[in-house]
């Protein structure tokens, strides 16, 4: 799904690094984002959700259009993607000579959930809520990946919340992080709240190796992360079921801008294809994009002269 934007010129370049590489895969294309949206209102049909149950993966460019009004694409294709296939790990590794960490975004809950709405909307006497919705099950199966994940690294997981405010989700993510953290006595933990985060993360971010958030935490924390290590060109995401069905794109978006210019960088979304490699089993595949791709730097030219330069590499 090359979606939008820059999104299809991206999405070329990481299958045809797939194809280098040598794995072989069937595949399907699928028309959506905000183009096709203001082409015949067609989102995210529930069909096209089942269809997807049966694949292994999706391979995504980028959403989103300057005339489509905010959160229409965003709610009813990506967040309802993330949700009806329950894609319950937002995975965004950060990794160059100077930082290796990732993110353990939750990616179901949170105030992405949805819940809220207006009374009297339009009026001077207007209210708006937007809640945010913690399970003790989503907390838990997010901190249980990244205690797992942690006891392939380095043993070290941080949790990132804001429990001096927020003291009913962040009690809740507290509790949960350290009974989970009681089942890995291996395993050193750390706590921040999401301010402190953001001075550490661009003063000291070798602190980190395993950081478990909320949704939107997460999503904030990820854009910063992508900034301080080479820029969001270079970040990667998986969305994950683990052993079901998931969905890999670049932590960016569709950049309207500099669509056509073979300005967009493609690594983030071949480093994407990579971790979809992961998934799949094809782990020895997916080390060597990843080694082509170091010092991303030295990877310069068009969209599709750095993808070809990826290729030239393997
Ligand atoms: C991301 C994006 C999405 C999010 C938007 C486009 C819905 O910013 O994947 O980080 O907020 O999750
Ligand atoms: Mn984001």
């Amino acid at each position: 799904m090359g979606g939008d934007g820059i999104g299809p010129e991206v999405v070329a370049e990481g299958l045809k690094v797939i194809a280098a590489v040598g794995v072989e895969m069937d595949t399907v294309e699928y028309d959506l984002g905000g183009e096709r949206y203001m082409r015949d209102g067609t989102i995210l049909p529930d069909e096209i959700v089942e269809e997807w149950r049966g694949l292994d993966a999706l391979y995504a460019g980028a959403v989103g259009s300057p005339g489509v009004p905010p959160g229409i694409i965003e709610r009813g294709l990506l967040l309802k993607m993330r949700f009806d296939l329950d894609l319950f790990i937002n995975l965004r590794p950060f990794a160059t000579p100077n930082h290796n960490f990732v993110v353990i975004r939750e990616n179901t809950e949170g105030t992405y959930a949805g819940e809220g709405g207006f009374l009297r909307k339009n009026t001077p006497e207007e209210v708006a809520t937007q809640g945010s919705v913690n399970t003790r099950h989503g907390v838990e199966r997010a901190c249980r990946y990244a205690f797992e994940l942690a006891m392939t690294r380095n043993k070290h997981v941080t949790l990132i919340h804001k429990t001096n405010v927020l003291t009913f989700s962040g009690d809740l993510w507290d509790r949960t992080f350290n009974e989970v953290a009681a089942e890995y006595p291996e395993v050193d933990t750390w706590y921040n709240h999401i301010d402190a985060a953001c001075i550490y993360m661009v003063e000291g971010p070798e602190r980190y190796d395993v950081i478990v958030t909320d949704n939107l935490f997460g999503d904030i924390i990820t854009d910063l992360a992508g900034a301080i290590s080479g820029g969001i060109g270079l970040a990667p995401t998986a969305n994950l079921h683990p052993g079901k069905m998931s969905m890999f794109e670049p932590v960016h978006g569709s950049a309207p801008d500099i669509v056509g210019t073979g300005k967009a960088n493609p690594i983030a979304a071949i480093l994407s294809g990579a971790m979809m490699l992961d998934h799949l089993g094809a782990i020895e595949a997916a080390d060597r994009i990843r080694a082509a791709c170091a010092a991303p730097e030295t990877l310069t030219g068009s969209t599709s002269e750095i993808g070809d330069a990826v290729v030239g590499r393997l």
